[in-house]
């Protein structure tokens, strides 16, 4: 499909963990091409997780490339292009721009130590509005000044993965607010940087990246990189989003009472507000949204499908082949338990200690018992999200559900039972977070509203919670938020 004569186009792409996607679309919001390319994740000791940032790059030009050859002329029409990305990751530079070491990303909990110090300093939760997350980024800079105090004396910038990609492409050092918020560093409330984080992590403001609104223009791209890259000349770059506030705009979850419901490798259950409200105790994030004025308040849990996948692996078969045996009728939750923090949790225990455990499992249970267990699981999980959000005071009455997982029938109405909310399944089509950095990328380069372009996707389907299953539900909800003090006293 081509573009017609005249259109503006503009480019989303979202640099995951897992790679790099692309969308070029035009200014209906229609996606004329999409690309993707993966990278490594390094795991070279345990609890470790890194990337090459020159990988990222590599991935850039090959994504690219990839769109340019499938619409060429819509290419050469490109206004802006925006990134969504990956939260949390430390990329240090030295003064002359070159990278120190590799990134070390949001799921990486070699800073837990780290992190536990300075989320004892009061500071920390009452201005960025946070527990310091052994994930942020802060933890991970005090740990490479005692590991590493070589490279840290050497540290001129740090840079959150997406601002990375910015900064090779405009020569700037920039962050915007939704990804800043993720650091630790920043006062969420005032969208700046604070002084005395920085000061009681080691840190200095000139360290910082410019801070800029999502939809803001950052700069273009340098004319050496467009030629490189088969961009046209004078393509603006716009500030961007981390990736769970991209996810946002590219579902219209922008006023309070949205919200939407994510099961990807890690779940996430996401609220929209329109005010500042820290409850940093409920280990809810408050994170400043891409659009300005506005916030968001998300529960997140570290393994959603990442557990089904988990079990798909010991028992040899895919997860859709695990979700297809339970068939479409959801039964009320079964004697086995499952506790999906296989990873450690973040909502709301932020204990990257704790680790999964199946409970109650009887000679007789089956490979479809483990499974229904598992999916019953990461929803009773996403449901103590909810409940953490709830006593931050957001309210979603209903949620748009996304994300890998929504394509098993079971676990979306199983979902929408456990949490007691409807839940809004899109019509196919490209709603992500690449999708959200597109419509950042229109806004920034248009001044559209973002209200305007920023629209909700059409809706394929509600699915409403079963009222036969409620009582189930909240009863297995119960055994299973009284697991985790067991598991914790377990030798
Ligand atoms: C949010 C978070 C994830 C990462 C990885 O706090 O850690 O959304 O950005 O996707």
């Amino acid at each position: 499909m081509k573009g017609r004569e005249g259109e503006d186009m503009f480019i989303g792409l979202d640099l995951g963990t897992s790679g790099l996607r692309g969308l070029l679309t035009d200014d209906q919001g229609h996606v004329l091409a999409d690309a993707e390319e993966t990278y490594p994740v390094l795991r070279s000791h345990p609890g470790w997780s890194e990337q090459n940032p020159a990988d990222w790059i590599s991935a850039l030009g090959r994504v690219l490339d990839a769109l340019s050859r499938a619409a060429p002329s819509a290419i050469d029409a490109v206004e802006a292009l925006a990134f969504s990305g990956q939260m949390h990751g430390a990329t240090l530079l030295d003064a002359a721009g070159h990278t120190l070491r590799p990134s070390i990303l949001w799921n990486d909990t070699r800073s837990a130590e780290e992190a536990a110090k300075l989320d004892d300093m009061p500071p920390f939760r009452a201005l960025s509005g946070n527990i310091v997350f052994p994930g942020f980024t802060a933890p991970k800079l005090l740990w490479v000044a005692r590991h590493e105090p070589q490279i840290f004396d050497r540290v001129a910038k740090v840079l959150l993965p997406k601002d990375f990609v910015v900064h090779y492409l405009t020569g700037r050092a920039a962050s915007e607010m939704s990804d800043a918020a993720g650091t630790a560093w920043l006062d969420t409330g005032a969208r700046v940087w604070s002084e005395d984080l920085l000061s009681a992590s080691g840190m200095r403001p000139d360290q910082m990246p410019d801070l800029f609104e999502g939809t803001a223009v950052v700069g273009e791209v340098l004319p050496h990189r467009a030629e490189a890259l088969g961009l046209p000349k004078g393509v603006r770059v716009i500030a961007g989003a981390g990736d769970n506030a991209a996810a946002a705009c590219g579902i219209g979850v922008l006023t309070e009472g949205d919200g939407f419901v994510s099961l990807g490798t890690s779940g996430v259950l996401l609220a929209a507000r329109d005010g500042f409200h820290p409850e940093a105790a409920t280990a809810v994030h408050s994170f400043c949204h891409a659009v300005p004025d506005t916030w968001y308040q998300v529960g997140v849990i570290l393994a959603a499908t990442d557990s089904l996948n988990w079990l798909g692996q010991i028992l040899g078969q895919d997860a859709r082949t695990l979700t297809a045996q339970l068939g479409d009728r959801v039964q009320p939750p079964g004697p086995v338990r499952f506790v999906p923090y296989l990873s450690g949790e973040r909502t709301p225990h932020n204990d990257s200690t704790v680790r999964g455990a199946f409970l109650n499992l009887d000679i007789a249970s089956t490979p479809q018992d483990l499974t229904r267990a598992v999916l019953e699981g990461v929803s009773f999980a996403l449901r103590d999200s909810l409940e953490a959000l709830r006593q931050a005071g957001a309210d979603p009455k209903s949620l748009t559900a996304i994300g890998g997982g929504t394509g098993s029938r079971y676990w979306t109405s199983l979902m929408a039972s456990v949490l007691g909310l409807p839940l809004d399944l899109p019509a196919k089509g490209e709603f992500g977070a690449a999708m959200g950095a597109a419509r950042l990328a229109q806004c920034g380069a248009t001044g559209a509203a973002s209200a305007e372009i920023m629209t909700k996707p059409e809706i394929a389907e509600t699915i409403d919670p079963d009222p036969a299953l409620g009582e189930a539900c909240a009863a297995a909800f119960a055994a299973y938020q009284a697991s985790y003090a067991a598991i914790k006293s377990a030798p």
